[in-house]
């Protein structure tokens, strides 16, 4: 059984050490970890057993830390009347916002969302930094609204704060703002029509195949402007993103893992994709991943990168 933060103040000890710890908010129970902190949003994905890199929504306990983060519209700042509240609002990310690049999986968008409720705003608050936080359950498995169902999720390997049953027990509503246009997508515990009627606007809805559960699909999805060879030794000319022992390379080299480990790979992967990509070399070649563990999301985001643009 692990540890039970019984006060915002514990749990806020455990985020800001780097832990995991699950907070209740209106919609559902989020795992929440430090947005800032790359190997603590690893931990999400491994505790959840997320298969890729999806990115997560932010959490932010006001407007001031909201709006460190993204660059909102004049649209997008009406759309903040419903917060606090069950709106994600996806936004243009403010460059070095101090986020980990694993929380955003390497966009230059930001999903972010003030909770409506007390002990969730108390607890990021507490931490002074914005929460990363999926729902708390482990993949594929429906969302908690109680802190039992958490406890039960994870056999009790994860800490939660208690704050009773959700409100909504629906998660919150995703909204794509870009300039004038709204897109949503995911339909959640804010009604579109909701929306459309309080901001006298059209929402779109997101197309099917723009699944918000497949993010890494959306056509703004960073992909590299290098051509992407995998399991790959690399040849002249090229860039090598190498993980383990690497070969001899007299070329542009970055290594995800000297020693071969998985999460410091994972930790690396967007920022060294980033450095290659910025050097414009024509091909990236990346050395094998094994498949195990972390290397399932780091394979899974790989592949995308590499996969034909249309
Ligand atoms: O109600 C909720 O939203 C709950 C509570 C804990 O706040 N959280 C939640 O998180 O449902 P999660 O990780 O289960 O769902 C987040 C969704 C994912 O499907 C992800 O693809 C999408 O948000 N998302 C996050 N950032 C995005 C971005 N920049 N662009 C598009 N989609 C994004
Ligand atoms: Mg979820």
């Amino acid at each position: 059984m692990s540890y039970e933060p019984k006060s915002v103040a514990d749990a806020a000890a455990l985020l800001r050490a780097g832990k995991l710890c699950a907070f209740p908010t209106e919609t559902v129970y989020g795992l929440g970890a430090d947005a800032t902190d790359a190997d603590a949003v690893l931990s999400i994905y491994e505790t959840k057993g997320r298969p890729r890199f999806n990115p997560l929504i932010i959490h932010c306990a006001d407007l001031d830390m909201a709006s460190m983060l993204a660059d909102f519209s004049p649209l997008a700042a009406r759309l903040t009347s419903f917060w606090p509240g069950s709106l994600t609002l996806v936004l243009p990310a403010k460059s070095g916002n101090g986020l980990a690049d694993v929380a955003t999986a390497g966009l230059d968008t930001v999903a972010i969302r003030i909770p409506d409720h007390p002990i969730a705003l108390a607890l990021i608050a507490a931490v002074g930094r914005p929460l990363a936080a999926p729902s708390a359950n482990p993949s594929g498995r429906l969302s908690p609204t109680t802190a039992e169902q958490v406890r039960r999720g994870f056999a009790g390997k994860v800490p939660v704060l208690d704050g009773g049953p959700c409100r909504a027990g629906v998660e919150s509503t995703i909204v794509r703002v870009e300039g004038e246009r709204l897109v949503q997508l995911r339909a959640g515990a804010v009604a579109r029509e909701e929306i459309e009627r309080r901001l006298g606007v059209t929402v779109e809805v997101a197309e099917k195949d723009a699944a918000v559960a497949a993010p890494g699909m959306l056509a703004s999805h960073y992909a590299p402007n290098a051509q992407m060879r995998l399991n790959a030794v690399p040849r002249d000319g090229e860039a090598y993103l190498a993980f383990g022992a690497a070969p001899q390379f007299g070329g542009l080299m970055r290594n995800l893992s000297p020693s071969g480990d998985l999460h410091e790979a994972a930790r690396n992967l967007f920022s060294m994709l980033h450095e290659l990509d910025a050097a414009r070399v024509g091909v990236i070649a990346v050395a094998p991943i094994p498949e195990t563990g972390l290397g399932e999301a780091i394979n899974d985001r790989l592949q995308r990168a590499a996969a034909p643009r249309g």
